[in-house]
């Protein structure tokens, strides 16, 4: 069955961005010039999804102004004669059909994707993360929905992810099943590194099969207190096939605010218009 649907999770309180999330959402935050979430929305329609489901809460109206069209601002751009950016001001306004459905309490990733429920229906839909901003020729979901045409059940986006860091991911015990193809065992949510069952961790897109509502379901508080995407799977797995997928790409997390600088950066140094000065000011500042 075809993937139509998207889920974005943008619910939470951006506590590790405080203060500057006080009054504005995290995935508002920018990368270089443009918001997290647009960089989510982009590569969800660059996949070919057709319908974006953002789970959002209290305070988070800006993120549903920044994809509405503002013609104030286009007949000022367009009075200033700054056509590039009108252009680029209304492009934002047209990319995707988005709705959004508010999370009433920060009960957790499960909890979040269970509010869109009833919007995504009985069929297979993609969740976005937007703090794993991913780049690369070939968008990440785009290579997750051409594996999970083939395997079927649910695929998760997962990496090699350091020792250190294993206790920030959802870990898989992967069975290889072709390159850069898992099949999925168990998993566990953000284990202790000695008693982790590998190093591939998942990173935020997934394609999931609607039967993981019921599984969400049924889910109790995990790891932190909160009701977690990561047990839901693995009760799903007592039914149904769940996959893990190794995508190509550059992934950038978006998490912290040092990693959120260091995204930046590296964005920057990839951009024509920025590169040169860019390199130009870290090789002066670390002198
Ligand atoms: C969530 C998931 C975790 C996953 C991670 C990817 O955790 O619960 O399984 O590995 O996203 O970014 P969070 O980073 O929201 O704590």
């Amino acid at each position: 069955m075809r993937v139509r649907k998207a889920v974005i999770t943008a619910a939470g309180w951006g506590t590790r961005f405080l203060p500057a999330t006080k009054s504005q959402p995290k995935e508002m935050l920018p990368l270089v010039d443009k918001p997290m979430i647009q960089y989510i929305v982009e590569e969800a329609v660059a996949s070919g999804i057709e319908l974006i489901v953002v789970v959002t809460s209290l305070w988070k109206g800006t993120l549903e102004d920044h994809f509405d069209r503002s013609r104030e601002l286009e007949s000022f751009l367009e009075e200033k004669g700054n056509l590039e950016l009108r252009e680029e001001v209304g492009r934002i306004s047209q990319l995707a059909d988005i709705c959004y459905i508010r999370q009433k309490e920060q009960l957790g990733l499960g909890h979040a994707i269970l509010a869109a429920k009833l919007m995504v229906g009985e069929e297979p839909f993609a969740v976005f993360l937007p703090d794993d901003i991913i780049v690369g020729a070939v968008p990440a979901m785009k290579q997750m929905l051409e594996v999970h045409g083939r395997y079927g059940g649910s695929l998760l986006a997962i990496r090699r992810v350091e020792r250190e860091q294993i206790g920030r991911f959802g870990i898989i015990d992967p069975e290889r099943v072709a390159e850069g193809v898992y099949r999925v065992r168990n998993l566990v949510e953000k284990p202790d590194p000695e008693r982790a069952p590998s190093n591939l961790g998942v990173v935020g897109r997934y394609v999931l099969s609607p039967s993981i509502f019921p599984a969400l379901e049924k889910t109790l508080p995990g790891k932190g207190g909160e009701i977690q995407l990561t047990d839901g799977l693995a009760t799903l797995l007592a039914t149904e096939e769940v996959f893990g997928y190794e995508f190509q790409g550059t992934w950038l997390d978006a998490g912290t605010p040092l990693s959120l600088l260091k995204a930046s950066v590296s964005l920057a140094l990839g951009r024509p218009d920025m590169e040169e000065e860019m390199r130009h000011f870290l090789k002066e500042l670390l002198r």
